[in-house]
């Protein structure tokens, strides 16, 4: 069994983040999104991997991945020259596959239950296809299965309808033999231009092929936008148990609840509630830091409330005196309170970036 992760595509939904960075590498408690599939593949036993990669960010993928040493596997990259869909990332990908059985896991997805039981049951079983579904409240943003009634046979697969005929969506993780590559020879772009995997599996269902399904019972996340990744963050922190006090406190601050304080760090006179993650090397003073926030390393924070957050590595938010919540902050960013006159917000805010004030 071999894995292919699909890191490529352009991550327009999570703009201006993703101007300068792949939606895949942006963090969650911390860890790139992407780290989260490939220690699934790894855990499943799979030790043969290969990533997409667009010609925009594919570089800073090999760079913060390597070549899987880390974990013990061998990672390879494959280059999509154009995000032409997710059944064209499988077709590029080819020589790599062979006529190899292989989970594709896509790189902006998160489960909770990891991949090794639905390897064991593709292995055993006599499906061409295994899929993962999970209700959801709006269908129409996923491929959507509607399955017989008793549940047990896939009746047919659509991508992104207009008007889904269940609201069980596909998860971005899928199983496949060889079979799938005649299926995807088979298919026409979508209207939106790509080759859907979604038409594929409904190619091999037509063509007579035995396609298998799982309704997920435990979670799933689909990072596509900021509030996703948001979700995604409170749902990881929340399940933390590898708490370390790595850092340093002064008398003045109070840390409760679950909370990771990495190497290096310096909290003086600061409130912590976890769930909570604050990298290396950060200085925090005169601030609060609520539940469902992860801090990157080398951040800092000063006279702040900050809750439900993501701040990403050496961002700045100093003298602040205010809170933030329910906020995706960049690398490198500055956030400060001013005292020059006239009074007013000066601001230096890239293409698409969202600013809420009160
Ligand atoms: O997240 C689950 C959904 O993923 C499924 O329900 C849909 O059926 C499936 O089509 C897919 O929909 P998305 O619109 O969310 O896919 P997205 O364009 O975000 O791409 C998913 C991942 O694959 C992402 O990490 C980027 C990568 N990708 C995407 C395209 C289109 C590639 O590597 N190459 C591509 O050509």
């Amino acid at each position: 069994m071999k894995g292919l992760i699909l890191s490529g595509g352009k991550g327009t939904r999570m703009r201006p983040i993703t101007h300068t960075a792949a939606k895949q590498l942006l963090p969650v408690a911390n860890k790139p999104i992407l780290f989260y599939g490939i220690e699934a593949l790894k855990s499943a036993g799979i030790k043969e991997i290969a990533i997409i990669i667009s010609p925009e960010t594919g570089n800073d993928v090999r760079i913060a991945v390597g070549d899987g040493s880390r974990w013990g596997i061998r990672i390879e990259y494959i280059l999509q020259d154009e995000p032409l869909g997710l059944a064209h990332a499988v077709k590029t990908a080819r020589p790599f596959l062979g006529e190899d059985p292989f989970v594709m896991y896509l790189g902006d997805n998160l489960i909770k239950d990891g991949v090794g039981p639905l390897v064991t049951r593709f292995e055993e079983g006599h499906a061409d296809a295994f899929i993962l579904l999970k209700e959801v409240a709006n269908p129409s943003s996923f491929g959507v299965a509607q399955l017989n009634e008793d549940g047990s046979r896939i009746l047919c697969l659509e991508e992104k309808p207009a008007n889904p005929k269940s609201n069980l969506a596909l998860v971005g993780v899928y199983l496949f033999n060889k079979n799938i590559h005649t299926a995807i020879d088979q298919i026409k772009p979508s209207k939106r231009g790509e080759l859907e995997i979604t038409d594929a599996i409904q190619q091999l269902i037509s063509t007579g092929h035995h396609v298998d399904s799982h309704i997920l019972q435990s979670w799933w996340l689909d990072t596509g936008k900021k509030d996703d990744m948001l979700e995604a963050n409170r749902v990881v922190l929340d399940e933390m148990t590898d708490v370390s006090m790595l850092g340093t406190t002064d008398s003045g601050s109070r840390i409760s609840g679950r909370v990771h304080i990495g190497k290096g760090s310096i909290l003086k006179n600061c409130t912590v509630r976890g769930p909570a993650m604050i990298g290396e090397d950060c200085i925090l003073e005169d601030s609060y830091v609520g539940p469902f926030t992860s801090i990157g390393d080398g951040a800092r924070v000063t006279h702040a409330e900050i809750e439900h957050c993501i701040l990403r590595e050496h961002c700045q938010i100093i003298d602040f005196h205010g809170r933030i919540e329910d906020s995706l902050i960049g690398v490198n960013v500055e956030l400060k309170r001013s005292n020059s006159k006239p009074i007013a917000f000066r601001l230096m805010i890239g293409d698409d970036s969202k600013v809420e004030v009160v």
